[in-house]
């Protein structure tokens, strides 16, 4: 399997490190009060943590002064110290967190906003399952980073540069010795520390591309059993789960080295540093105090950069998830609303027109769907579009909602171009039978008041019987509070089509399109449909796609497509006795069922 996500390795490399967290910046900012709070609160644990070992260094040294009274109010100070830490630490851990949870969910809800505006074109080019990941698994990521890692990292920058003046303070001999190490510590840092960003980012991709695949089979369970798939769809998601966890295991062990190497150095430099300090308080030079105080600071100092290399790994991991979010919200859009919105002239008559449009879908150059179309729809008019399969009907129809723009030639309503208004203000004018009629996990009644939101029951009622829906719908064990199921799991294909059709006879616009509306119907409920959609499209501009001439046949004008071109127009009778194509499908259509009769 390619590596997932179309990116190209070069992208890959331009992966601006740690920098890419500051993508997170718009988020964290309304939340600054947040910020300050809790900086404050880190502030304080972390001087209070680096006052204790001078207070260990008084208790330890006061034995010898033997002054009881200064010893108990030492205790008493070291309790205090305590309490403090105590009440730093929680009020640190409440404010950050709060601050992670509350950041994260407005990147989630950013992301999606932007992601459920996006146009087709972009839904070609990355899977849902992909997205979704994204969504969750990423934004968990920066969770832990801004609910954890980075106040955890500041306390311990704090606790390195302020253990290093107080060590420095305390010998400045020994601390010169300490820090001769450094340079020994940061190398392997920095350079592991690269490969781990990498590999952190490669994982992330992984697990993302293993949802996308997981999504999809599970969206498509009963074709994947229908023919027996499941063995290879269990192959390919255990393929890039393997593949997610081997990336994994290897930004693991690279961090497990790396964490060995700096303990390692940290720890021993420090063993032979005291090994020093222990023959100067032998010599006089120290005493037992300085000496212990020392040992605390040398080993606080240790513990932070220990700490800091490990959550150096975090915060690249949690920066490679930021740049992949912050992708998805900068993401290109191929079809954009105009930056000077005109307005559609109210009321919105339904004028269609094509002029001159050629278009071939984004993923396919070098394939034309529509070339030339010219076609004017006056309002009112009811058009019906026929031609074999993949001529381009239903292309004229994702045109017409703006799903894409065509390369030549424009689209327009009522005599303005749809790319001069928002996509919102002219879809608003438009109702939609689509040709896979789309149900959503709700009850039937919520399914038809899609069309129009602010719909009555009594409306919805009346657009169900419109579109010969009502009979079986009152018949369901809940009537029209029946849950549908996932993708309206639990109905019929015909009755999927009725609700879409009540949902678009609801939604009560000027612009009716109906792609293959009817194709699943009955006799019986087909010609009820079609008397409900005779009378709707008498006074709206009305385009119908089929394949069943006889549900076209009364249109006022009939379309023929072939291989994206117009190739005739005329009412039914004209196109029969013209002999062309449509006679031709006509012939067939009309006249075999008799002889096969005969
Ligand atoms: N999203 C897409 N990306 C690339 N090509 C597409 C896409 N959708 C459709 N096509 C191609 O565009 C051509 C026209 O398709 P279209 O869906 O308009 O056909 P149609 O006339 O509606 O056919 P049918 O009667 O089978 O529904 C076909 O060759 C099809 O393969
Ligand atoms: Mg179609």
């Amino acid at each position: 399997m390619a590596a997932p996500q179309g990116q190209s390795g070069e992208e890959r490399e331009k992966s601006k490190r740690i920098g890419a967290l500051a993508g997170l910046a718009p988020f964290i900012l309304p939340y600054k009060w947040l910020v300050v709070l809790a900086g404050m609160a880190l502030v304080l644990t972390a001087t209070v943590s680096l006052i204790l070992p001078l207070a260990v260094r008084r208790v330890v040294d006061g034995f010898e002064t033997e002054n009881a009274q200064l010893l108990d109010s030492y205790f008493s100070a070291a309790l205090a110290i305590a309490g403090l830490l105590a009440l730093g630490t929680g009020l640190r851990y409440y404010l950050v967190t709060r601050l992670g949870e509350r950041v994260v969910a407005d990147i989630r809800k950013a992301v999606f906003d932007r992601m459920i505006g996006m146009s087709p074109a972009f839904y070609e080019k990355v899977m849902t399952g992909e997205v979704l990941s994204r969504i969750t698994t990423d934004t968990t990521l920066i969770l832990s980073v801004i609910g954890s890692s980075v106040s955890v990292a500041l306390r311990n920058v704090l606790i390195f540069l302020g253990g290093l003046v107080l060590m420095l303070l305390t010998s400045a001999k020994l601390t010169g010795m300490v820090l001769l190490l450094v340079p020994a510590v940061i190398v392997p840092i920095i350079v592991l520390g690269r490969r781990l960003r990498a590999l952190s980012r490669e994982n992330q991709d992984w697990i993302a591309a293993s949802s996308g695949s997981a999504s999809e089979a599970l969206l498509s369970v009963q074709t994947v059993q229908a023919f027996t798939h499941e063995a290879q769809s269990r192959a390919s998601f255990a393929d890039v789960t393997e593949r997610a966890f081997v990336s994994a295991r290897k930004r693991i062990g690279t961090r497990a080295v790396m964490t060995i190497i700096v303990i390692f150095l940290v720890f021993s430099g420090v063993v032979g540093v005291l090994w020093i300090g222990a023959r100067d308080v032998r010599a006089d030079v120290m005493s037992v105090g300085e000496l212990v105080q020392f040992v605390i600071y040398s080993v606080m100092v240790a513990g932070a950069v220990g700490a800091l290399s490990e959550i150096w790994g975090e915060l690249q991991r949690a920066a490679g998830a930021t740049e992949r979010l912050v992708d998805l919200l900068h993401a290109e859009d191929s079809v954009k609303d105009p930056a000077q919105p005109r307005t559609l002239p109210e009321p919105v008559k339904g004028a269609i027109g094509f002029e001159g449009v050629t278009f071939h879908y984004p993923t396919r150059p070098s394939q034309s769907a529509l070339s030339g179309i010219n076609l004017d729809v006056k309002p009112g008019e009811t058009i019906a579009l026929v031609g074999p399969s993949g001529a381009g009907k239903s292309t004229i129809i994702q045109l017409l909602l703006r799903f894409y723009d065509p390369q030549q030639g424009r689209v327009t309503l009522d005599g303005i171009s749809l790319c001069d208004v928002t996509r919102a203000e002219f879809r608003h004018h438009v109702a939609l039978v689509p040709q896979d009629p789309v149900i959503f996990a709700d009850t039937a009644r919520e399914n038809i008041r899609f069309g129009r939101p602010d719909a009555s029951d009594a409306e919805v009622e009346a657009a169900a019987r419109a579109a010969a829906a009502h009979d079986f719908l009152a018949r369901l064990p809940d009537g029209y509070d029946s849950y549908v199921g996932e993708r309206g799991l639990m109905l019929s294909g015909g009755q999927k089509q009725r609700i879409a059709i009540a949902r678009a006879i609801l939604r009560d616009a000027p612009v009716l399109l109906l792609d293959e509306a009817t194709s699943a119907l009955d006799a019986e409920s087909e010609r009820a449909v079609q008397h409900a959609v005779d009378e709707m499209s008498a006074d709206r501009t009305t385009i119908i796609v089929a394949h069943r001439l006889a549900t076209v046949k009364k249109a006022d004008r009939i379309v023929v497509f072939e291989e994206g071109r117009i190739v005739a127009e005329g009412t039914h009778d004209a196109l029969v006795a013209e002999g062309g194509l449509y006679a031709r499908l006509a012939r067939l259509q009309f006249t075999e069922g008799v002889e096969d009769a005969a």
